[in-house]
């Protein structure tokens, strides 16, 4: 515990002298992804999985996207957007990644110290969250929280540590030791309550194009696993939308069906959120049904698609049909044409010459020879249309 304290000391040096004086900058109040994007958070998460051996990973995170990683091999910061470095100067940005690199180590030396007087049992893990809130231009909150074996453990409230309620004895010794050093929570203090929000407001003002944009959302139906027999589970998938809030329904006319589940909002690997929506409904009653999405970026075009409708191989297919009956009509009438033509012109000189009895004859023969060749071509045709509507499935 006293490395501990002295590696914070030395932090407390390292970073960012002068900077208590430094107010954080006027934010303006109509930041679109307020809600989120008005907290910075560290988060790490260590392994241990025995006395000797821990894996850390560590990363930032504005909201609820991700601004920075933490290289654990190099040991170094590493930004992942362009404006992830905010307004800090290189030597503040050396200084806060040195302070990392030392608390990370430090801290793993230390939990691998007390591990046992505080029955902590490999392998275990430790999670981390710290960073701060922003409520308004000057009043900032310091959000600090530490989890053991993924649950609750301890919280940093006003200026001490508070052991979490479910956490039990062992939460409750390790926040008794913690209190004893003022110096720790000077830092942290220090740390969150100022050297944060400061960052956090820089890389608001940096950032803002990117956090500011609207980016449509892109949607598409499937089928899911049907959930019995006789139902279909109709799913809507709306993907690749900026920002988060948006708005997805399962919709038969103007009339939401209350039955539409929604899947959690998932992130994109490029900034961008995916969300879908489902219906469980009678296979006999999905004709009709559409998927409504609204979102900002849309200045309300909504999207609708609806099931089972709209597919492009389905307007291929049902143009094909049309243009074969059309043609077939085309192709029948002719030949009935030609057909009626020839038997007058044959019927014609054939009574100049032999009067009654045969007449009949010769018209029925007729008759048969032009729908033979009729239904031969007619077949000709269909073979050729079954041929290509087959490559196409
Ligand atoms: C500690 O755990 C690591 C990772 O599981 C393993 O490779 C290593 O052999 C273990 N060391 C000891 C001393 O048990």
């Amino acid at each position: 515990m006293l490395l501990l304290l002295l590696l914070l000391v030395l932090f407390r040096e390292l970073c960012c002298p002068g900077e208590s004086t430094v107010a954080p900058q006027t934010l303006g109040s109509h930041h679109p992804a307020a809600e989120e994007a008005l907290s910075f958070r560290m988060l790490q998460i260590s392994s241990f999985a025995n006395h000797s051996w821990v894996n850390t990973q560590g990363s930032g995170w504005l909201g609820e996207l991700q601004t920075h990683s933490w290289d654990n091999i190099v040991g170094n910061i590493r930004f992942l957007r362009p404006w992830s470095q905010g307004d800090f100067s290189k030597q503040e940005l050396k200084n806060l990644q040195a302070l990392l690199q030392l608390y990370l180590r430090g801290f793993a030396r230390e939990v691998q110290t007390y591990a046992s007087q505080f029955q902590l049992e490999y392998p275990f893990v430790v999670q981390i969250s710290a960073g701060c809130k922003m409520h308004t231009a000057k009043a900032s909150e310091i959000l600090v929280n530490a989890a053991y074996q993924g649950l609750d453990f301890l919280s940093f409230q006003g200026s001490s540590w508070v052991p979490s309620p479910t956490a039990g004895t062992r939460a409750q010794n390790v926040c008794k030791v913690l209190n004893h050093y003022r110096d720790i929570k000077e830092i942290v203090q220090s740390m969150f309550g100022h050297t944060c929000p400061r960052f956090l407001a820089g890389l608001l003002v940096a950032g803002k194009s990117e956090l500011e944009r609207q980016v449509n959302p892109e949607a598409w139906l499937s089928s899911g696993p049907s959930p019995r027999p006789g139902r279909l589970l109709l799913v809507c998938h709306v993907s690749g939308f900026y920002p988060k809030p948006v708005w997805v329904r399962w919709m038969r006319g103007e009339q939401e069906q209350p039955g539409t589940q929604h899947s959690e909002l998932l992130p994109n690997a490029d900034w961008t959120w995916y969300l879908q929506a489902t219906l469980d409904v009678a296979a006999g009653e999905a004709a009709g049904l559409s998927c409504r999405v609204k979102h900002s970026s849309l200045g309300g075009h909504d999207i609708i698609i609806y099931w089972g409708g709209y597919s492009i191989l389905l307007i291929l297919i049902c143009l094909m049909v049309v243009v074969t009956l059309v043609m077939l009509v085309v192709v029948d009438s002719w030949f009935k044409k030609q057909c009626s033509d020839n038997f007058i012109s044959s019927h014609v000189s054939r009574t100049s010459f032999a009067m009654g009895a045969n007449t009949q004859d010769t018209r029925a023969s007729g008759h048969q020879f032009c729908l033979a060749q009729e239904s031969w071509i007619i077949k000709r045709f269909l073979k050729k249309r079954k041929a290509s509507l087959k490559q196409i499935w």
